[in-house]
């Protein structure tokens, strides 16, 4: 039976009648929906006519545009993309390292980095991130990118993320300085770095401290419409002329103009008012980190800039709130922060919820953050007893057996069995835990004992985990 259509059914209604709600966006796009600067899309959306040049062998208006990216940023050569930095990882790693070739990868890479081995058949070696003191992974030290590579000759380049996710920073400069001493390639996804280097409370971008590729997301954390995204050439090492074929073949024929305008509007407006806008929001944040020391239950987790190997340094645009100590975990403080005060989160883990900011957002904003957690915090403390014996489930990450690569497994004949059966198998597709879209098994790793009993508590919880069915089936390899 086809289910019958309402307008509480079209998209464009309930996007219209949120517009108009007072939920407050602490997620991305970084443009909060502040911004109006581009009036009626209709009027704005063409394809490659006369005087607009193309995007795919750019001469003039978008040539200018991407040459006024990369005086920004101050690299070699920007390419804007349209498909994301999702198409991004693709080409970078496509041009990088050849058909079957290797790459060393963090295994906290995004689903992307995944699908760019698929695609070309790579062998994958992993680099595991640790998992730090508040149950999030850490960062990816230089020592063990040294480790790996001389163990492993073959290697022709190193992917890592920073910032991840969770906001955590590599220490880009002294990896680079490894990587280049093999003569192999660094790329950084950056995706959640836009807006790195354009102020010194925030870190510094990959792209100044010696990476050789970064891809930056500026829909996640600059004023840009959601999509746009950068890829940087910063190094002559790279090969520019496979980039952008590569890029052809991922990215769409038929890029949006109004994307590319939005993403221009954002660019100029940084380097016309970057620093206005970013003194403003260093300062609303760094206002926020210190009233929020007077909680007592609830911990907002500091930026402090230096953590030491396992964090090299914190992003404090990305606010983590623990509420453990109310007895509320991440997925019912999230659930609070929605229902109670109407503001969404960016997303919440087992423990935390995580806020994402930017410079559009508003002293209203972050005050109405404050009191929701002021609120909360003096809520009766209940102990949890679900947290005493379940640790993050970050502790995944690092905990998986690799049987096969990624390329050959993901191909092989497949059946689904419970997850309760599978320990001792082999994963035939991915299981990630969304957002942030992290594969927690990759095909090819073995199910361990360990995972199928986190897995099953994640889902109890009702965390968002795809690749196992309504039924607590998984795919294993046949
Ligand atoms: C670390 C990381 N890299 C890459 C991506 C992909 O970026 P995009 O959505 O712009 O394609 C994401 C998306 O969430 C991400 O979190």
């Amino acid at each position: 039976m086809w289910k019958k259509y309402t307008e509480e059914t079209y998209l464009d209604k309930r996007l219209e009648n949120y517009a108009a709600s007072n939920y407050y966006p602490f997620h991305m796009p970084g443009h909060k929906r502040r911004l109006d600067f581009l009036g009626n899309p209709y009027e704005i959306d063409i394809t490659e006519i006369d005087g607009f040049d193309n995007l795919h062998e750019p001469k003039d208006i978008l040539k200018l545009a991407m040459d006024r990216v990369s005086r920004l940023y101050r690299v070699n050569k920007s390419f804007y993309l349209i498909n994301g930095s999702t198409c991004g990882i693709l080409a970078a790693v496509s041009s990088s390292v050849k058909r079957g070739g290797k790459i060393l990868m963090a295994r906290n890479c995004h689903k992307a980095v995944y699908h760019a081995a698929y695609l070309r058949e790579l062998k994958i070696s992993y680099l595991y991130p640790p998992v730090i003191s508040e149950g999030i992974l850490g960062s990816i030290t230089p020592e063990s990118v040294e480790r790996a590579i001389k163990e492993e000759p073959d290697i022709e380049a190193v992917l890592i993320s920073s910032p991840t996710y969770d906001g955590v920073v590599s220490d880009i400069k002294s990896i680079a300085k490894i990587v280049h001493q093999h003569r192999i390639l660094l790329i950084v996804d950056e995706a959640h770095g836009a807006h790195f280097g354009f102020h010194p409370y925030f870190p510094k971008s990959s792209a100044s401290l010696g990476a050789d590729i970064v891809i930056q997301s500026m829909h996640k954390t600059l004023p840009s419409l959601t999509q746009t995204a950068l890829l940087h050439i910063c190094s002559d090492r790279v090969k520019k002329e496979k980039v952008k074929r590569f890029l052809s073949v991922y990215e769409t024929s038929s890029p949006s103009y109004v994307l590319m305008s939005g993403m221009e509007r954002c660019i100029r407006l940084i380097e016309r008012e970057g620093k206005v806008l970013f003194d403003r929001y260093a300062e609303r944040l760094s206002d926020f980190y210190v009233r929020s020391q007077e909680l007592k239950n609830i911990k907002v987790c500091m930026p402090s800039q230096k953590d030491g190997r396992e964090c090299f340094c914190l992003d404090p645009s990305k606010i983590r709130i623990d509420a453990k100590k109310c007895g509320i975990n991440g997925r019912q403080l999230y659930d609070r922060f929605l229902e109670q005060y109407h503001l969404q989160m960016e997303m919440c883990s087992d423990s935390y919820v995580l806020a994402m900011t930017s410079v559009m957002d508003s002293q209203e904003g972050f005050d109405r953050l404050f009191d929701a957690l002021y609120e909360m915090d003096g809520q009766e403390e209940r102990e949890n007893l679900f947290f005493s014996d379940f640790y993050s489930v970050r502790y995944l990450y690092g905990k998986t057996k690799k049987c096969a690569e990624l390329f050959d497994a993901w191909e092989r004949e497949r059946r689904s069995v419970k997850l309760s059966d599978a320990c001792g198998l082999i994963a035939a597709d991915f299981v990630n835990l969304y957002p942030p879209g992290i594969p927690v098994l990759v095909p090819g790793e073995e199910i361990s004992a360990e995972i199928t009993e986190k897995l099953t508590e994640c889902i109890r919880m009702g965390l968002n985990v795809v690749g196992i069915d309504g039924k607590m089936r998984i795919k294993v390899v046949n």
